[in-house]
């Protein structure tokens, strides 16, 4: 939304966009809503939900319904998580502190960044007791040097974290233009407050050195992927894959679980929205195997179709920033209360009492676009 006038009571994420554009510096609002290059990927995300069209069922039982699943072993009461975003301190003085109240009175799951604006350690005091919140788990960008990874590792095992979900898209910055036209720079006091000091900062601007300059050498690999799953009791998640053939192999080195991601379109521009990955991951992964999707997820029947296509849970990104620019806690809170209630009048509209039932329905793409049935097996004859 961008020439929306600031609505007085936020009903909708659209809404909270709004009061959170408003709010927010130019330079800040474009770091937090710019894509790469042209985002022509962060265009993509949204488009591609919108162009699936659900198929409801009438007449259904939904007298005992509800939202409740497990994942990695762990009961959700909701399917909701707040993805990894960095230096949340930019959009609200109390940044992930609030951010983490919000996901744990509203139960949702939340992942810190490894570039959190305060400590993981805050962010877990914060988010309270396990068995009164949803899940808490850490986002790990690899250090350059394995024993600084490791220290992150044991840090977030040591502070109560239940998963570690490591990014593999961005081990480099994508080309964010929009922030450098922006003008946009870390202010003084907003650091990435998990790192020493001097520590280089995973998916640092790319400049055009990138490749030849020394970073790529750094750039995360399968090698990496093994050495860590022997190195931490916790589940590991691949954040980033878009190819089934990646996640194939994720699964074959002993990961739990995949977020088919495309960073919020702000890594490489042009790839696929998330929408158009997710069936093709889910066929070659099969139904059990722990997936996750983000991107351009703004509304309940948003997350309807990500679980119809084969996801166990979703994230969302930006517009956590927008709740949180917007009311602080409070805003973070409702944005993830709107996001379930329309879940909540989805599934009913839809016939749907559980979430299995979601996973088990149809999605039809719409007329105009061209993006495949969700399982083109199980298209019904119109
Ligand atoms: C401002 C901003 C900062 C982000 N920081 C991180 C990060 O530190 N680590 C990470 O894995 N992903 C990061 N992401 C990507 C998100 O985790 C997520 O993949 C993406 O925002 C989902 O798309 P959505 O914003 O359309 O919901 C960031 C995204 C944004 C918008």
């Amino acid at each position: 939304m961008t020439e929306r006038t600031m609505p007085a009571n936020p009903v909708t994420l659209a809404d909270h966009e709004a009061r959170a554009r408003a709010r927010l510096a130019p330079d800040r609002w474009a770091y937090f809503s710019g894509g790469a290059a042209d985002g022509i990927t962060l265009r993509a995300n949204r488009e591609a939900w919108d162009a699936l069209r659900l198929l409801p069922r009438v007449l259904r039982p939904l007298a005992h319904g509800h939202t409740r699943s497990t994942l990695l072993g762990r009961p959700l009461v909701h399917p909701i998580f707040l993805a990894p975003v960095a230096y949340q301190t930019l959009a609200h003085p109390e940044g992930e502190i609030a951010t983490a109240l919000a996901a744990a009175a509203q139960q949702a799951g939340m992942v810190a960044s490894t570039q959190s604006g305060v400590t993981l350690e805050a962010i877990a005091a914060a988010a309270g007791p396990a068995s009164e919140r949803g899940p808490l788990w850490f986002q790990l960008y690899l250090q350059p040097d394995r024993g600084a990874t490791l220290a992150l590792v044991q840090r977030a095992e040591a502070a109560g974290y239940e998963a570690l979900v490591l990014t593999v898209d961005a081990p480099v910055q994508g080309a964010r233009d929009r922030e450098r036209q922006a003008g946009f720079r870390l202010p003084p006091g907003v650091r990435a407050a998990n790192l020493p000091d001097a520590a280089p900062v995973a998916g640092k601007a790319a400049s055009t050195d990138a490749l030849c300059g020394g970073l790529a050498a750094q750039a995360p690999t399968w090698a990496d992927i093994e050495w860590l799953r022997g190195a931490t009791r916790l589940p590991l998640l691949l954040k980033g894959v878009l190819h089934p053939d990646d996640a194939r192999q994720a699964r074959a080195c002993g990961t739990d679980g995949l977020v088919v991601s495309n960073h919020g379109g702000r890594a490489l521009d042009t790839v696929p929205a998330t929408a158009e990955c997710l069936p093709r991951i889910a066929d070659t992964t099969g139904g059990a195997w722990p997936l996750l999707v983000d991107g351009g997820i703004r509304r309940g029947t948003d997350v309807f179709k990500a679980l119809a296509l084969g996801a166990h849970a979703v994230l969302v990104g930006r517009p956590q920033i927008w709740g949180l620019a917007s009311a602080g806690a409070a805003g973070v809170a409702q944005v993830i209360r709107l996001l379930r209630d329309e879940l909540e009048i989805a599934m009913v509209l839809a016939g749907c009492a559980t979430l299995q039932e979601v996973r088990d329905s149809v999605l039809l793409p719409a007329a105009t676009s061209g993006i495949a049935t969700a399982r083109s097996d199980e298209a019904p004859t119109l």
